[in-house]
């Protein structure tokens, strides 16, 4: 895993257009790289890239905007250590807890957060496009990394 630059946005939209149904353009993407507040990371496999997670942070709060794994290298669990590794890096730099937000019908993507300990605090009814809600889910690191057991599952039970 590694941040992302402006060589991986090729195959970063095309892993967006084949993930998502009001996928982000190139040109969100190409902000995302010169946004301060933003953390893009990448996951390369083979050297090519097969993933990516896009997280905004604000003081020691990070939100997860963005993640997605090439369809082909799905299941194989790259998307879980995506997310633990940028996780980490997150932690590293202060942040204390992440927010996101997962359509209601994604259980690919709840049953990974979960898996990782984010909590559903909260509903945003119609919060897509399409009007499809969207749960809240909160991970707080802090509560993660200082209990010493270094794992989330570990930490937070199996879902
Ligand atoms: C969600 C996503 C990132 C998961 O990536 P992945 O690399 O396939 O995930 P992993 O192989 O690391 O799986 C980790 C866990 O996620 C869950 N999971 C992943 N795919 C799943 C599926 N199709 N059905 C149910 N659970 C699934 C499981 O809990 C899995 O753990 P397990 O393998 O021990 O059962 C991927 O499915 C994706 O890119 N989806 C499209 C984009 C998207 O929905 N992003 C999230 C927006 S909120």
């Amino acid at each position: 895993m590694r941040r992302a630059g402006p060589e991986d946005l090729k195959k970063v939209v095309e892993i967006e257009q084949a993930s998502f149904r009001f996928p982000w353009s190139f040109y969100l993407f190409l902000r995302e790289l010169e946004n301060p507040a933003s953390r893009f990371f990448v996951w390369e496999e083979a050297e090519a890239v097969v993933g990516y997670a896009c997280y905004w942070v604000v003081a020691d709060e990070a939100y997860l905007a963005n993640i997605a794994l090439d369809p082909s290298w799905r299941r194989q669990g790259f998307g879980r250590r995506l997310l633990e590794g940028s996780l980490g890096r997150l932690a590293k730099e202060g942040v204390t807890q992440v927010v996101l937000e997962v359509r209601r019908g994604n259980g690919a993507a709840l049953s990974l957060y979960r898996s990782l300990g984010f909590k559903v605090v909260g509903k945003r009814p119609r919060h897509y496009e399409d009007g499809e809600d969207a749960w809240v889910m909160r991970l707080r690191l802090k509560e993660v990394f200082h209990d010493r057991s270094g794992d989330y599952r570990e930490a937070y039970g199996k879902p």
